[in-house]
């Protein structure tokens, strides 16, 4: 059970953290740039970036960056003003910049962020923020080094969502008693083994050279990178592969476990096991299932922290309540009760012997979380005033520092036991391999 004084410490944390997060109109910050635009430099400006364009005519656009020539020309129409650019690094080094977007192919979301910061920018970067433990890692530290000067949030826009704050609140309140275990899943699946085939020269629109960036080369294929669905959707050609990617659990394992992330107040995981596909050099796992023990924190015991995706699913605590109708939930137990949620809304269940929930009292007015607002625009509003976003590159670190820590317990096939201060496998000296990537030479992550 939680008691009075844990409850307390958890609802005066979130008032905390709601009122850094209040969002003011822009330009009504307090602080130095009161009602400046920011210069911003675009970064794969086609895509998912074209879900952006909307939030981004409300700055100034100065750089553009894109490796094909077709959607440079998508996103110069909208950005007519801004200097094009092919090579990111010659992007960032345009004086006038002063804060990048990134939506590039998840291999270089490390590189350029980190590359970023190094030069004094604020970064907001799609998820995931790194394609393994390390870059995960290493994008964490870069950003706590410069926290006291830059703003930061990845793209986990649907934090937003009321319904985020709202569940984290129930969960911290005690309305399910105390918390013991938490599961989160995804049901994309996929159905791909191996590399795409050679598909001869890329044509002279698309530097494939720059596509490919740090990561190992494969040949040229168009299959890698067209949508299926509009743009956004890009992504799901080429995260299957092991070496742009990392499949669901990087890609909306990171909203889902947001919402397990946003209540459980976590840091990284102890032990990780995990099972599903068997392991494949070339594609993530299209099935799996990645358990995660997660250390205890002042108001909670230590809990279990579960990831499926592509099948493998958590046993529903109520015959009527089939958890395979939501596509991407989580559902939090506690002791006395448990909540089943997807992005937008939630419910309740007592269970056991306390239904009567007298334990649980709601929080007042002032206890509730402040409306997020535009989470993009929070991020616009942070860069120019108080640097406080709700999902800046420590809070975000952790938690795809977790997921990758997944995939590779699923590679290694056994448990895997970790030591989050200094980032290493404790139980197995040659799974520390699985914690990075080999970049290609002439690449440098920390540059
Ligand atoms: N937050 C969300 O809801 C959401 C939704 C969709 C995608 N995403 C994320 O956005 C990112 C992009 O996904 P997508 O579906 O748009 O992929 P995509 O492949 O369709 O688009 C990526 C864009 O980046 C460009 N690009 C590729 N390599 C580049 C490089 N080295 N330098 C500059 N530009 C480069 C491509 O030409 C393209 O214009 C991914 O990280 C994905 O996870 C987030």
């Amino acid at each position: 059970m939680i008691t009075d004084t844990k409850r307390r410490t958890f609802l005066a944390s979130t008032i905390a953290t709601g009122a850094g997060l209040t969002l003011l109109p822009s330009g009504t910050l307090a602080g130095n740039g009161a009602g400046a635009k920011l210069n911003i430099a675009l970064i794969g400006a086609y895509g998912r970036a074209a879900q952006h364009y909307k939030n981004l005519h409300t700055q100034n656009i100065v750089a553009i960056c894109d490796v094909n020539a077709d959607n440079m020309a998508k996103a110069a129409k909208q950005f007519p003003k801004a200097k094009q650019y092919i090579d990111w690094r010659k992007c960032l080094d345009q004086k006038d910049i002063e804060a990048v977007v990134i939506c590039t192919p998840d291999h270089h979301h490390a590189f350029i962020s980190i590359w970023a910061m190094n030069r004094g920018l604020h970064v907001y970067c799609e998820k995931p923020l790194g394609d393994c433990v390390m870059e995960a890692r290493a994008v964490r530290e870069v950003y706590l080094k410069n926290k006291n000067k830059l703003a930061t949030q990845q793209g986990t826009q649907r934090h937003a969502n009321p319904n985020y704050d709202r569940v984290a609140e129930l969960v911290k309140g005690g309305a399910i008693g105390e918390l013991k275990d938490v599961h989160a899943w995804g049901s994309r699946w996929h159905k791909e083994t191996a590399y795409r085939p050679a598909a001869g020269p890329a044509p002279s629109t698309i530097d494939w050279e720059q596509w490919i960036g740090p990561t190992q080369m494969h040949p040229y294929n168009p299959e890698y990178f067209q949508p299926t669905r509009g743009p956004g959707s890009g992504c799901l050609q080429w995260n299957i592969y092991q070496d742009f990617g990392s499949w669901q659990v990087g890609d909306m394992g990171s909203h889902v476990m947001d919402l397990a992330w946003n209540a459980i107040d976590a840091d990284r995981p102890t032990n990780i096991k995990a099972d599903g596909d068997a392991p494949n050099a070339e594609v993530n796992p299209s099935a799996m299932r990645a358990i995660f023990e997660m250390p205890a924190n002042d108001w909670r015991d230590e809990i279990r922290l579960v990831w499926y995706q592509g099948g493998p699913m958590p046993k529903s605590p109520l015959k009527a309540l089939d958890l395979t109708k939501i596509g991407h939930g989580v559902m939090f137990k506690g002791s006395k009760g448990v909540i089943v949620s997807d992005f937008n809304n939630r419910m309740l269940i007592p269970l056991g012997k306390d239904t009567d929930m007298t334990y649980y009292k709601s929080p007042t007015p002032d206890q509730v979380a402040p409306p997020i607002g535009d989470f993009q625009q929070q991020w616009f509003n942070a860069c120019k005033g108080d640097l406080k976003t709700c999902c800046d590159f420590d809070y975000s670190g952790r938690m795809v520092e977790t997921l990758m820590l997944g995939l590779a317990a699923h590679q290694a096939g056994k448990e895997l036991e970790y030591d989050a201060k200094t980032g290493t496998i404790t139980n197995d000296p040659a799974a520390n391999a699985l914690l990075t990537k080999p970049y290609r030479e002439g690449w440098v992550l920390n540059g």
